[in-house]
């Protein structure tokens, strides 16, 4: 009965102290099992004197029940604990602030981009793009600006060290591939966008990179005032309706007779402020009838065909319809910039 009593209290100590399935297996191995330290007792019983074995033998079974009970309860119980914890180190703190995902976006400048050419599908114009670098015949002479032109002045140039090779310094080359590439019998109606390049000084006014859009339309009867009609409604639909234009003339190599566009100032609506330099007036593109001498460059017979040009900046244009005032700020690939559009 000693041997009983002691293998209860060294089971329930060792019970206690189970903390895991395996632990627990090993327990029940030891103490209940049938090789067990309580089956050794009870295989013991025919040795004890004969009057103290039915004594011995129920107490040996409660024993057995007891411990069974407590295993099973203890058993419960490691079970739960571990759940518990699983739920525990899984558990999601609600009370943490969210992380807010970075969207990405176009550009500004082809946010803007876009927008120029849905105005111009509407009247007809498809996009065609030409090469970045070029040569000088297509970036100057076939232009009808020839080698030692003082209006050279006016494109400063990033040379390559091949000879006669060339960053673009405007779109207009475009025209050229155009004309060359849709004609020389049909009518053409495209615009060019892409990135021009000009060795400048970088200023808040002026990059040393950015972008055009060129516009080109060749026809049979094009007049210079198809040219005002496509560029006022292009600025009422960009720029709100009712706007006004104004066309002062000016000179380019490439267009005869020569304008540039104006219209009144988005910001002011014309009384005068800093944007338009109290002038009421914001300059937005370039224009001009196609030169005979392009025309017949790009495979054109001027005694037939006539055309015009216009040239514009999307980078301009986004300052002014944002109020930016530095230009530097679009290839500068700084964040807080550029999430604003
Ligand atoms: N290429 C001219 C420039 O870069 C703009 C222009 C284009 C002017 C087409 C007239 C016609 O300044």
């Amino acid at each position: 009965m000693h041997d009983l009593q002691r293998l209860r209290e060294e089971a329930m100590a060792a019970l206690a102290a189970a903390d895991t399935a395996d632990a627990l297996e090993a327990w029940r191995i030891r103490y209940l099992g049938r090789k067990g330290l309580l089956q050794e007792l009870i295989r013991a019983i025919p040795d004890l004197p004969p009057q103290e074995r039915p004594a011995f033998g129920q107490a040996a079974n409660a024993l057995k029940a007891d411990l069974t009970a407590a295993f099973e309860a203890r058993q419960q119980a490691v079970a739960e604990a571990r759940l518990a914890a699983e739920l525990a180190s899984e558990a999601v703190d609600v009370t943490l602030p969210g992380r807010r995902p970075q969207v990405g976006r176009l550009h500004p400048s082809h946010q803007t981009l876009r927008e120029i050419y849905a105005i111009f599908s509407t009247m007809g114009f498809q996009v065609f793009t030409s090469r970045d670098v070029e040569t000088d015949e297509y970036n100057f002479e076939l232009l009808n600006i020839p080698p030692g032109h003082p209006a050279r002045d006016m494109w400063d140039t990033f040379y390559t060290t091949t000879p006669g090779v060339i960053m673009r310094t405007h779109t207009s080359p475009g025209q050229i591939h155009a004309m060359r590439t849709l004609g020389p019998t049909k009518p053409i109606r495209v615009i060019l966008p892409g990135m021009c390049f000009r060795y400048e000084q970088v200023t808040a006014r002026s990059e040393m990179m950015f972008h055009q859009v060129e516009g080109l339309a060749i026809g049979r009867n094009i007049t210079m005032a198809d040219l005002k009609g496509v560029i006022v409604e292009f600025a009422n639909q960009l720029y709100g309706a009712g706007r006004r234009l104004r066309f002062r003339c000016s000179h380019f190599p490439f267009t005869e007779p020569s304008v540039e566009a104006d219209v009144d100032c988005i910001l002011c609506g014309g009384r005068g402020c800093a944007v338009c330099k109290y002038t009421g007036w914001l300059e937005i593109m370039g224009a001009g009838m196609v030169h005979p001498v392009v025309l017949r460059n790009g495979g054109y017979d001027p005694a037939e065909w006539t055309g015009f040009a216009f040239g514009m900046g999307p980078e301009r244009i986004t300052m002014l319809k944002h109020g930016i005032t530095d230009i530097r700020y679009f290839f500068s690939t700084d964040l807080r910039f550029l999430e604003q559009f």
